[in-house]
């Protein structure tokens, strides 16, 4: 449901963000016969996809468990174009319009930028260190997992939040789940920025615990 949302959610933005490049282009070029006749046509198309769009965006935000700073940067830039939009087509200024656009852009990169993992502080005294007397790849695993993957996936991998696949039951392999883990899926943030290789190798070995 989650997944199908984002899903959803990231073609209606491609087909915004393109029925406004079009509509911005014509302007900057003084189309305006062209821009008119455009603005008839797409009229009823941009209504169910702008209505899409924030719909979409709203279920998944309530659904979220927890919401990056640069989601929260991206939803004012959205909301900032909408008014800026609207002046810069009724009055023909290109300013106005571009600066709408440029604000679609920054929110669409933005929203690229949420797809990393904040860094989260592990529980402390977790010794991290592979070449480290007294190492444990388990308790290093368990301490990545419950500052970073609890809130989806819950503390026995089943609570399925933001459409998080119960790690109970999943059939992938160690590596297949580093995979995942380092460059994130779906809804899945990536994680090659905020975790360690080691880490990283660390929490699949501990998900592999959690399998029934
Ligand atoms: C924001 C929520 C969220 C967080 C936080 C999160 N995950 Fe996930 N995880 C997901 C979603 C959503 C999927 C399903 C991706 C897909 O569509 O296949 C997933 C899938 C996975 C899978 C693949 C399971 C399978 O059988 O396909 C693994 C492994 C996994 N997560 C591990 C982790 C680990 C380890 C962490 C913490 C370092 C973590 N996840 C943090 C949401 C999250």
């Amino acid at each position: 449901m989650f997944t199908g949302l984002l899903h959803t959610h990231k073609l209606v933005v491609v087909l915004f963000l393109l029925i406004y490049l079009v509509k911005t282009a014509l302007l900057l070029a003084n189309k305006t016969d062209t821009l008119e006749r455009f603005k008839k046509i797409i009229r009823i198309p941009e209504m169910i996809v702008s209505t899409l769009f924030l719909l979409t965006g709203a279920v998944m935000l309530f659904q979220l468990p927890q919401i990056h700073i640069y989601m929260w940067i991206k939803i004012a830039a959205v909301f900032a174009s909408i008014p800026l939009a609207v002046v810069g087509f009724k009055r023909s200024n290109k300013a106005l319009a571009t600066l709408s656009f440029v604000l679609l852009l920054v929110s669409y990169g933005l929203a690229e930028m949420s797809r990393n993992a904040p860094v989260q502080e592990l529980a402390a005294g977790v010794v991290t260190d592979a070449t480290q007397s007294g190492y444990d790849i388990q308790l290093h695993g368990k301490a990545v997992y419950d500052a970073n993957c609890v809130v989806c996936h819950g503390e026995d991998g089943a609570l399925g939040a933001a459409g998080a696949k119960n790690l109970a039951v999943s059939q992938l392999s160690a590596e297949e789940a580093v995979q995942i883990i380092t460059n994130g899926k779906n809804a899945m943030p990536k994680y090659k920025k905020a975790l360690s290789e080691q880490d990283i190798k660390a929490v699949a070995a501990y998900i592999g615990t959690l399998k029934k």
